[in-house]
């Protein structure tokens, strides 16, 4: 889909579809007052019939003769605009998309609520991002009949004011770059998560890691098999994997920036490409969606793509621990005593919490071997963090204040919902193991901040921050920008994090 920016009146695009966002009272928002002109009332009486007001959800769709041609034109309600946060145009702008695809059109006028100009760079690339990202499908599998072709082929963004003739100005070109690298990073980590664990297998994962380094002199691949992981003693990451015939994978991308480094960023994520549980196995329903406990390592993995096309100050690595948690003659069992990389001794009281064992070796390679300043880890880690937070919210847990302030504010400006949570150390109680110097389990109440409180060991002094994604990876129902299915959670603020 091709994305531009134009300023002047929305039906000046000359779109097959034009759609107006609408603060609240239609009487008082000038475009859609403008289309009501041009429409000879028949927006505006539309509007009455079906009480539109502008509210969230809400939705009027006309057809109209302008100048003996036919013209659609819609409104979308976006709520009160004092309570409009930028982050929320993307999902506007994916109903306008949505519009679009519905209606078989091929071309697209959006038009956002009016904007100051300090927000309208951002604005663009969010509506550019939203409109992109709610035409994802991941329908491959799918026959004909299940498949519904995007006809949208054309998007243009009308920002309203004074028409402007010949180009469009710099900044909002590179507002739109910025938008298209973020969705199609979403994107892939999307159709990551979403292919079936038979296919997107640990061996997979490094393949594609070096596909994606392939037309980008600035990354480097290495992919770590079992025998390079046993020489480095990664214990707990190669016991998670034992049980299954699928090889484990460490892969480890470099971003190197062409001036000296201003900081060295690894990003880790958990790689566990199918969770059955182990021999703690999982019940049927819990373990159906099992092939999405990738998510961490496909945001990392995918970003770190997205970064490399944008270019930053830093040196940043991407670690993905790739491997599956299956049971079999060979898995690793309850009361295993397992040895880590840093030399902890790790007692197994429940295989299934196995995302910690392969993230706290993946902690201290990029600690020791990458030799980073910070590590910010990525990984569907713990149902009750789902429970504490819901499904749409990250839970975030660190060591460092600076960093993890840095962090919030990433995700806040990127729009990624996440919260910060406790790590109280009177929980690590729960981890003491009567025979070596640790337990990888804690009790059921305050399974996020255990599961936070495990990998804290491995980060020790090196500024680290966890991201618990186990709600947000997957959505069971489509929503605004984010179709059912893996969502690319995580992508959008690391890209920010490190690039913005
Ligand atoms: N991959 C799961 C966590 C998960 C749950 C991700 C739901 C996405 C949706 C993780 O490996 C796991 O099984 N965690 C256990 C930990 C428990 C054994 C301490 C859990 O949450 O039940
Ligand atoms: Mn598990
Ligand atoms: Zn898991």
């Amino acid at each position: 889909m091709d994305i531009r920016h134009a300023s002047g009146a929305p039906l000046d695009a000359g779109a097959e579809l034009t759609v107006v966002a609408v603060c609240g009272d239609p009487k008082k928002d000038a475009s859609f007052k403008a289309l009501d002109r041009a429409t000879g009332g028949l927006l505006g009486r539309a509007a009455v019939q079906e009480r539109f007001a502008g509210k969230p959800g809400q939705m009027i769709h006309v057809h109209a003769q302008l100048d003996g041609k036919p013209a659609r034109i819609a409104a979308v309600g976006a709520g009160e605009r004092s309570a409009l946060k930028l982050g929320q145009l993307r999902d506007l702008a994916a109903h306008a998309a949505h519009l679009g695809r519905n209606a078989g059109v091929t071309s697209v006028c959006f038009a956002p609520p009016t904007l100051a100009p300090r927000q309208l760079d951002r604005a663009l690339q969010y509506v550019a991002e939203g409109a992109a990202l709610g035409l994802y499908r991941f329908d491959k599998y799918r026959g004909s009949d299940g498949r519904k072709p995007n006809t949208v082929k054309e998007l243009v963004i009308c920002t309203g004011g004074k028409p402007a003739r010949g180009k469009p100005p710099r900044a909002s070109k590179t507002a739109l770059d910025r938008a298209r690298i973020i969705a199609e990073a979403v994107s892939r980590a999307r159709d990551y998560v979403n292919e079936p664990a038979a296919v997107m297998t640990p061996t997979r994962l490094g393949e594609i890691a070096r596909e994606l380094a392939k037309g980008n002199p600035s990354l480097s691949v290495k992919v770590l098999g079992p025998k390079e992981c046993d020489k480095l003693g990664m214990g707990m990451f190669l016991a998670v994997g034992r049980g299954s015939d699928e090889e484990p994978r460490l892969i480890h991308m470099t971003y190197t920036p062409k001036r000296k480094p201003r900081r060295k960023i690894a990003l880790v994520g958990k790689g566990v490409t199918f969770d059955s549980g182990g021999y703690s196995i999982k019940p049927s329903q819990a373990m159906e969606d099992m092939k999405i406990d990738m998510s961490g390592a496909a945001a990392v993995v995918s970003a770190i793509a997205a970064i490399a096309e944008l270019g930053c100050p830093h040196e940043v690595h991407a670690i993905a621990a790739c491997c599956e948690n299956l049971v079999s003659g060979r898995a690793y069992k309850l009361g295993d005593v397992l040895t880590a990389m840093d030399g902890t001794t790790v007692e197994i009281n429940n295989t299934d919490a196995e995302g910690r064992l392969t993230l706290g070796d993946a902690i201290t390679y990029a600690r020791t071997k990458a030799g980073v300043d910070e590590v910010l880890d990525f990984a569907t880690l713990t149902g009750a963090c789902v429970v504490a937070l819901g499904p749409y919210i990250a839970g975030v847990m660190s060591n460092d204040e600076a960093l993890v302030a840095r962090w919030m504010q990433a995700a806040e400006v990127a729009g990624e919902e996440m919260w910060r949570l406790p790590l109280q150390e009177r929980l690590r109680d729960q981890l003491k193991s009567p025979i070596a110097d640790m337990r990888n389990t804690g009790e059921r109440y305050g399974g996020a901040i255990t599961a936070g409180l495990f990998l804290k060991h491995f980060a020790k002094d090196t500024p680290w921050v966890h991201v618990d994604l186990a709600g947000p990876a997957s959505v069971s129902s489509d929503h605004g920008a984010t179709p059912k299915g893996g969502t690319g959670f995580g992508v959008a603020s690391i890209v920010e994090y490190v690039t913005g």
